[in-house]
């Protein structure tokens, strides 16, 4: 036991040198965090193998000897950490009985004269974690809670003289900072200083602020734009290099890096109103011209502390900066003074971690796809991890560039990140965790296809393109492009039966897709009679996509959805895009000289017009305008005069997909029921006030496969 403490002690000293030292941490927060709880874990079961200097019992890192040593005179402290909501609440049950104990142990004084000799811990009812209930507990109130926003940046001390800005230091090791004045005087963001180099009226003679230093998100993209367009690679995420930005010994390098401050909290303090609320404390730090953040919330009690936490949790990609989690503080400074501190961490307040959104996982191996339009393009294949909120076992590695530049290897074990919605990102290895003898990668020579073609790579081009057309990856490539949501919106044609359609002949150009063996589809492994059906009405149904829509599946080389839009509004129909010449093309608004050209030689080659004409007979929309085009027309109009109401997602088709086959075949798809309307159709999760309205009126009701019927014989049932 004692072995694995020591080794624990010296992995997570080893990780905060990294981190608070040299601004280089190898491994994520979770990782980090999970050391940590089992040394607690240890150290709880083995209280007589707690050593004093214990990163339990610490904060931070040792300074380096970069610059000047600052002592803070109030030392720099840490928070304990909750990450779910029965630690929160155990965080205020265990401050409710301290404060209860100190009551009492302060009523027994005064009657009895004496100062007790029981410790408070004893008199709250034993260790901090032993969940009993005290009958005392409920007696003493937290008052009120000031929640905040975790910033996920690096701890700084500013120090005012008669408002003047005079120091300002990082955190270190809680006890002796860094002096890095000079890089917070120079800190500016949008043309405006980050932090006031003196206070508005009324400072106190000494202030002592404390907050975090931040970097805002655009200007993480700025940099790392900055970075992409000198050829050198991205930074991996605003707290790291906010932190490296602040630790220059240039402060001319910092200051051009948008730093920005939120302030939380005071150290020393001298003169200035006396003030008994830390909400107050803040409102008087934000008088003086300090950046206090505009999320924070005082609240009356822990269900109302909890529901900023979930707030937090849902907007935190929406803020423009980044976030960790969210600190819940007590208001009351009367309160947070009988609290005191731990060695290292007030027990007035707690840091609710969020989900991670960086995870540590091993890359099995690095792949190339090919897309449609010939791009190789490298992947990294994961052991599934659940980051960010959903399992990642692939993610993009872009080109040969950045997979060098991250110097990833198969068999490393790498820190991938997935913030939200995001693309899931490789941000590169865990060096200390390399085995021996892992060679680097090398991009491979030759297509993954069966063809094997040479995958080359031209001057002053990042990507490597296989140039072979008949090679069947660029062709799964174009049709999942071609079924995709922002071009035909074809459901139900994953990536996995577009393979088996190109291995089986099926498919040889997006054309085919409209003249599929249906027959031959239905004896294949894995297609039931209705998921055939429902290919067959998704695929049916893509024929009414606009023209735009159409251009972006036509993979026009620089051509996307915007540009797309464009040409489709200002040519009407696919012919007259076809007929234009490339001044003519260029002459839209939008369309620049070389995707003019572009467009002029798609529709010069014989083998696209092939596929045009192809998508002609098949009888696809090739105007803008759905509701009245000449395609359109000559399907037959079932739903003439019908107005058809749709709620619920149908299996067959996208949302906007329904309403066009529906216009497509003569009717009306209003988004609400009336006494007009000729029939509800009812998929998965309809909206209950349609159905009521629907009943209510007596209107007749469909399931899809009824909607189908009517589709295609123009009877209702
Ligand atoms: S209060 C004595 N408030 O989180 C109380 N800290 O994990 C000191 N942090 O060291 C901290 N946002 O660097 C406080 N709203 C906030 C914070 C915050 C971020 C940082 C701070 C602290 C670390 C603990």
């Amino acid at each position: 036991m004692a072995n694995r403490i020591a080794e624990l002690i010296e992995l997570i000293r080893h990780h905060d040198q990294l981190y608070h030292a040299h601004d280089d941490p190898q491994i994520p927060d979770t990782k980090y965090d999970q050391l940590k709880s089992e040394l607690l874990e240890l150290e709880a079961a083995h209280p007589g193998l707690v050593q004093l200097d214990s990163p339990t019992q610490t904060v931070g890192a040792d300074p380096s000897t970069l610059f000047e040593p600052v002592e803070h005179q109030i030392p720099m402290m840490s928070l304990d950490n909750a990450f779910n909501r029965d630690e929160l609440s155990a965080w205020a049950d265990r401050a409710r009985r301290r404060l209860a104990a100190l009551r009492a142990r302060k009523a027994a004084e005064e009657a009895s004269g004496q100062r007790s000799l029981l410790s408070v811990e004893e008199e709250e009812g034993g260790g901090e974690d032993d969940g009993r209930t005290n009958p005392e507990a409920s007696s003493a109130e937290l008052g009120n809670l000031v929640c905040e926003l975790k910033f996920d940046g690096l701890a700084v001390s500013l120090r005012y003289e008669n408002g003047v800005l005079l120091q300002a230091a990082t955190r270190g090791n809680g006890r002796v900072g860094e002096d890095i004045t000079a890089n917070i005087l120079a800190l500016e963001y949008e043309g405006k200083r980050s932090v006031p180099h003196r206070l508005s009226a009324g400072a106190p003679e000494i202030l002592e602020v404390r907050g975090e230093v931040y970097m805002p998100l655009a200007a993480f993209d700025a940099l790392n734009a900055q970075q992409e367009a000198e050829g050198k690679p991205r930074y991996a995420n605003p707290r790291n290099t906010a932190a490296g930005s602040l630790r220059q010994k240039d402060p001319a390098i910092t200051a051009n890096r948008g730093l920005s401050m939120w302030c939380y909290s005071v150290g020393e303090i001298q003169g200035g109103p006396g003030l008994a609320t830390h909400s107050t404390m803040l409102e008087y730090l934000e008088s003086l011209g300090l950046p206090v953040n505009p999320e924070n919330t005082t609240v009356d009690s822990l269900d109302a502390a909890w529901k900023f936490i979930e707030q937090c949790e849902a907007k935190r990609h929406d803020l423009p900066y980044e976030i960790d989690g969210a600190v819940i503080k007590i208001d009351r400074l009367d309160l947070q003074r009988q609290l005191g501190s731990t060695s290292r961490a007030p027990r007035w307040a707690i840091a609710y971690k969020l989900p991670p959104e960086e995870q540590t996982t091993r890359l099995r191996d690095i792949q190339v796809s090919v897309g449609s339009k010939g791009k190789a393009t490298p992947f990294a294949v994961l052991e599934p991890v659940f980051v960010g909120g959903s399992t990642v076992a692939m993610a993009t590695l872009h080109n040969e560039d950045q997979v060098r530049a991250k110097d990833v290897r198969p068999g490393d074990t790498v820190v991938v990140r997935k913030a939200g919605d995001v693309i899931p990102e490789v941000l590169g290895p865990v060096l200390s965790d390399r085995p021996a003898g892992l060679v680097e990668w090398k991009f491979p020579s030759v297509c993954p296809c069966p063809h094997q073609e040479p995958l080359v790579r031209e001057n002053g081009d990042a990507a490597h393109y296989c140039r072979f057309e008949r090679c069947p990856e660029q062709l799964r490539g174009w049709i999942e492009h071609f079924a995709a949501r922002n071009a035909m919106d074809i459901e139900h044609l994953g990536e996995q039966r577009v393979r088996l359609f190109i291995k089986l002949g099926l498919i040889a150009d997006v054309a085919d897709l409209y003249r599929l063996d249906y027959d031959r589809i239905r004896e294949l492994e894995g297609f039931g009679e209705l998921s055939v059906a429902n290919l067959a009405a998704a695929v049916e149904a893509s024929k009414q996509q606009t023209l735009a829509r159409l251009l972006v599946g036509l993979n026009i080389r620089h051509l996307g959805d915007t540009t797309s839009e464009l040409l489709a509004d200002a040519f009407g129909h696919l012919d007259r895009v076809m007929e234009a010449s490339v001044e003519e093309l260029a002459e839209v608004d939008g369309i620049g000289p070389i995707m003019a050209e572009s467009v002029y030689e798609f529709f010069r080659s014989e083998a696209n017009l092939e596929i045009v004409g192809k998508l002609r007979s098949a009888g696809l929309n090739f105007a803008q305008d759905t509701g009245g085009d000449e395609a359109a027309e000559t399907l037959p109009q079932t739903l003439q005069g019908m107005t058809i109401v749709v709620t619920g997602g149908l299996e067959g088709y996208s949302r906007d997909g329904v309403g066009a086959a529906i216009k497509a075949r003569g009717g009306k798809s209003p988004g609400s029921v009336s006494s007009k309307t000729t029939a509800l159709v009812v998929g998965e999760n309809p909206g209950a006030s349609k159905l009521e309205k629907a009943e209510t009126l007596e209107v007749p009701i469909l399931d899809e496969a009824q909607f189908q019927r009517l589709v295609e014989t123009g009877e209702l049932p």
